[in-house]
């Protein structure tokens, strides 16, 4: 099986009105549990990658895990960048064989972040790459963030439409009050921007920072176009939780195989309990 590109599990998504986690790979483990869940449940797969993860593992090693997993699995598979922050970025996945990258550009002035996406648009759409970009930023989760900035950081629905005429890009990044990592209160989604934005922008709508929304609100969302739902802080503290409990049961064991074994396992149903919630399960093609 060859990787697909993302835009075609999407379009399916789009279609039968369903959400497609983008799960983050960030070592051997979180990419056995993320494929493992994915098999048992059936559902199209988009793995994820950061920089910061290709640099962790390695980008030779990335692909040689995903290859060879490849080898194995009818599933349909993309292999994305998340969040790539240059142009070079984006190249270097592309050229090593991704299928999909985001190029974020989120922190730049409005023309900017046209401009330095639309190149890679140029660049990935002339071999086949679904390109993800993200227009308003995602606030951090500091208490001293005021209302004011957090709307001001958010996705503007007329400015979206003509990001997305203007770019030619396939999947568009919103920014409607998650966050990455940790929430401290609970998360104030915006749906009347988010339905404002799918009724004027065409191409599906992507969800960051999901990991503490609840199923419930993530569910409404896929409800008004979001079709790709990025999670991963709270696959990190499933696994981190098993690991810790069973060092703590066993202080004397050394073996990572014997740690990371349960806590892959318990990342496994995690990942799971969100293809179920996002509707991807028995989804594959
Ligand atoms: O791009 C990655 C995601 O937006 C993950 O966010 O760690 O808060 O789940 P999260
Ligand atoms: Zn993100």
């Amino acid at each position: 099986m060859e990787l697909v590109p993302m835009a075609e599990i999407l379009q399916k998504a789009d279609e039968e009105g369903y959400g497609v986690g983008g799960f983050n790979v960030n070592n051997l483990e979180s990419l056995q549990a993320i494929i493992q869940a994915a098999e048992e449940e059936r559902s199209p797969l988009i793995l994820a990658t950061s920089e910061g993860a290709i640099n962790y593992m390695g980008m030779d090693h990335v692909i040689g895990m995903v290859k060879g997993y490849l080898k194995n699995t009818d599933l349909p598979v993309a292999l994305h960048l998340d969040h790539g922050g240059s142009f070079e970025a984006a190249m270097k996945c592309i050229r090593k064989g991704y299928s999909s990258v985001m190029i974020d550009a989120s922190k730049y002035p409005f023309e900017e972040n046209i401009a330095k996406t639309r190149e890679v648009v140029q660049a990935a759409h002339a071999v086949g790459v679904t390109v993800e970009a993200e227009l308003g930023r995602l606030v951090g989760n500091e208490d001293d963030v005021t209302v004011t900035e957090k709307e001001a950081a958010m996705t503007n629905p007329d400015e979206a439409v003509e990001f997305v005429e203007r770019t030619g890009v396939d999947c568009l990044a919103v920014a409607i009050g998650t966050a990455h990592g940790v929430y401290k209160g609970d998360p104030e989604l915006d749906f009347d921007r988010l339905q404002k934005i799918n009724d004027k922008v065409d191409v599906p709508l992507v969800l960051h920072g999901a990991s503490g929304v609840p199923d419930s609100d993530v569910q409404k969302s896929i409800e008004m176009g979001i079709r790709k739902i990025n999670v991963n802080t709270a696959f990190q503290q499933a696994f981190t939780a098993k690991l810790r409990e069973v060092l703590e049961e066993n202080p004397d064991m050394y073996d990572p195989r014997k740690y990371c074994g349960p806590a892959r396992d318990a990342m496994v149903e995690r990942v799971k309990d969100k293809i179920r919630a996002f509707g991807s399960d028995g989804k594959a093609w």
